[in-house]
């Protein structure tokens, strides 16, 4: 196994940032997710589906998009072959309370590594390019340890087999759902990272120390994009975790 020569941190913001396109509202809340190689053809379509959702141009939100992946493409740790596919998702919402109480979380393992690459720290890009930003808490010490409590209290199947047996998902999905409250509640004095407007985030999956976050009270239309790169087959192989199509978009109205 390698190690990472210089290791990302668990998050960072990208220096510079984006002029943004103009949206000013949304037609249709909608998702596009598309699993495959980083290519023209995906600015193009992703344009293409940010035009008909929104009233964005897309003269002004094509170039955007390629400006997008070529930066955070460019930041990720790895040669040519191991960032030339992604998972790319826009997510239109329109207003709504149901993140009116925050969903705080880790993102988890995406994909399983390619061999020699297991340690390299891997991460998502996000921006907003209309509504409220990501809400994200500092990557730090005292704030794992109080998700981490949380687990213990409310995931009471962990690591025991037969309790998990004797369980329903429905029981799961209750406990989990008094653990975002519980959550809600601990870290509602804590100060977030604070986003600007068009700035890029970049932060880590998978790991220990990767950081909290999550979807903001949706309290007007929100447009949001995320990236992240691998490998063609770490990309095909979250493909098969996820039972998604590899090489092409998926566009989902609401
Ligand atoms: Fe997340």
């Amino acid at each position: 196994m390698s190690s990472d020569p210089s290791p990302q941190p668990p998050l960072a913001t990208l220096p510079g940032v984006l002029e943004l396109p103009r949206i000013g509202a949304v037609k249709r809340p909608s998702n596009f997710s598309y699993y495959g190689p980083v290519s023209p053809r995906l600015v193009s379509e992703a344009a293409q589906f940010l035009t008909t959702r929104t009233d964005v141009d897309f003269m002004a939100v094509s170039p955007y998009l390629d400006s997008y992946l070529n930066s955070t493409s460019a930041d990720c740790i790895g040669s040519d072959a191991e960032k030339s596919a992604c998972w790319f998702l826009i997510r239109i919402t329109q207003s709504g309370d149901q993140w009116k109480i925050p969903r705080w979380h880790q993102d988890g393992r995406m994909y399983p590594y390619d061999t020699g690459r297991e340690s390299v720290v891997r991460s998502k890009y996000g921006t907003t390019l209309l509504g409220p930003h990501t809400l994200m808490l500092p990557a730090a010490p005292h704030l794992f340890d109080i998700l981490k409590q949380s687990k213990e209290i409310f995931w009471f199947w962990q690591g025991e087999k037969d309790v998990f047996a004797q369980t329903t998902a429905a029981q799961r999905q209750d406990s989990m759902f008094e653990q975002r409250i519980w959550l809600a509640e601990e870290y509602k004095n804590e100060e977030l990272v604070e986003l600007r407007k068009g700035e890029i985030i970049r932060f880590s999956w998978g790991r220990d120390d990767s950081p909290i976050h999550s979807e903001p009270d949706l309290v007007c239309d929100r447009v949001f994009l995320t990236v992240l790169y691998g490998s063609a087959q770490e990309l095909k192989g979250m493909c098969e975790m996820r039972e998604e199509v590899y090489g092409k978009h998926d566009a989902e109205d609401r």
